[in-house]
């Protein structure tokens, strides 16, 4: 049997193939659950239309259904010489069910199938991503209650400047998650629109029922103009990764500041012992290494906006075999982001806080503004209040008042750690997560 869907009469030269291949045999496995999900959806609209009758529908979804349960237990495999899983599911079909199986492919093309896969794929990691996400900024929220008043120095230039608290710092990275995760919502609902139908990218001549694999599918609305559904490849994946790179640029600059602040020259927090790791030489290392390659790895997926408009930049529409070779950078990704994320939960959960940092007299100066801030509410001019507390502290006279009064929104004593939360609830919440599960376990009769 032909292992090429477009197999005809003419030998490809093998070198050719291999290099045009690349690495999908092996990067496709990640598509293939949605590969199958797909044909599920694509042959029941197919039976609606008269194109397949039941019993050629009920044998591909039989057939279908065993080809999820081999990916599920990690045994499928895309064998020597087929090119893709699109490939390699028809290839399985048709095997078993002969014409039926040949069936299948009628009114679409593999453009679609990859456009679909895509999405259904990233869909599902979008979610999990999501999750993560959220799990770490309620770890950061708690945090942040936890240690509300504890006061630490806040720097500008490196350079210790004004109080500040472990409410603020956690709180801080807690709100920052908040914002990323509106380009997670956004990023998720572009992506969640139906391409299938859209075909090698100008339709077909087939009445295919567009809304009906919509709905199938479960998602929101499909991407209606073809020519727009094919032009969504590399869009969709850049916008995605721009999310991404969001989380990934907070969590490199929490990651930072762990490493810094667990350094004995600042010695604000403690990772557990059971997270550093040690040294060849010197027995006393316990090196902060985990954040130190959350924030290698962290870097280098905030390049993956600009990777993949590099690879598709410059394309017109219409599909292009281009964008194959994003899949490489694309697929990859989720795994390294939801790593990174598990890992800066595990961490702030156990994180440890230095109560006693502003016993040691070297941040005595940075409650000067507090104290310029008091002569003033007592009637000093600013200027004056500022010069005079800069000449006592030149002089070695300032003695500050470790009493700190922040009340306005957002400061140490009023770190509105509720108002953030209420923000990401809302952007959580607003993403239905529930809605896709369930359209794909009815795809499966489960
Ligand atoms: N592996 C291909 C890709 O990812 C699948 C689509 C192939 N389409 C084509 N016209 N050659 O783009």
């Amino acid at each position: 049997m032909a292992k090429k869907l477009w197999e005809k009469n003419i030998d490809v030269n093998p070198e050719i193939e291999r290099f045009t291949v690349g690495r999908d045999r092996e990067l496709d496995l990640l598509l293939a659950r949605y590969d199958v999900l797909g044909s599920i959806a694509h042959s029941t609209m197919l039976e609606s239309i008269g194109m397949l009758t039941k019993e050629e529908m009920e044998s591909l979804h039989g057939e279908l259904r065993n080809i999820y349960a081999t990916i599920e237990k990690g045994e499928f495999v895309i064998e020597e010489g087929v090119e893709d899983v699109h490939s390699q599911v028809e290839l399985m079909l048709t095997r078993r069910l002969g014409d039926t199986g040949k069936k299948i492919h009628s009114g679409r093309s593999r453009n679609d199938q990859v456009l679909v896969d895509l999405k259904l794929f990233t869909r599902h990691e979008l979610q999990e991503v999501c999750t993560a996400v959220k799990g770490l900024f309620d770890a950061l929220i708690e945090q942040s209650e936890k240690h509300k008043d504890v006061l630490m120095p806040g720097y500008t230039h490196l350079q210790v400047a004004m109080p500040s608290s472990f409410g603020l710092w956690f709180g801080a990275y807690a709100e920052g998650l908040a914002d990323d995760m509106l380009f997670l919502q956004a990023a998720y609902r572009m992506c969640n629109r139906n391409p299938l139908g859209s075909a090698a990218g100008y339709g077909s001549s087939f009445p295919l029922n567009r809304t009906m694999t919509t709905e199938l599918l479960g998602f929101d609305s499909m991407n209606y103009n073809v020519v727009y559904a094919q032009m969504g490849r590399g869009k969709s994946e850049r916008n995605v990764a721009f999310a991404l790179a969001s989380v990934a640029g907070t969590l490199a600059k929490l990651a930072f500041d762990a490493c810094m602040f667990n350094s004995q020259n600042f010695g604000f927090v403690k990772l557990p012992t059971e997270c550093t790791t040690g040294s060849s030489i010197m027995p006393h290392k316990k090196n902060p290494d985990v954040f130190e390659i959350m924030r290698a790895k962290c870097n280098r997926l905030q390049t993956l906006p600009m990777d993949i408009a590099m690879i598709m930049n410059n394309l017109p529409s219409g599909y292009f075999r281009d964008l194959q070779v994003i899949k490489e950078l694309f697929l990859p990704a989720f795994n390294e982001i939801k790593d990174c994320i598990a890992m800066a939960t595990y961490i702030i959960e156990r994180i440890e806080v230095n109560k006693e940092i502003l016993a040691d007299s070297r941040y005595d100066a940075m409650f000067s503004v507090e104290e310029v801030n008091r002569l003033a509410t007592e009637g000093m001019p600013f200027r004056d209040a500022y010069k005079k507390v800069g000449l006592d502290i030149e002089a070695g006279t300032f003695t500050p008042n470790k009493n700190v009064h922040h009340t306005h929104e957002g400061s140490i004593g009023n770190p509105c750690n509720k108002e953030i939360a209420a923000l990401m609830e809302n952007i959580y919440a607003s993403m239905d997560f529930e809605k896709t599960v369930n359209a794909e376990q009815n795809l499966l009769g489960r």
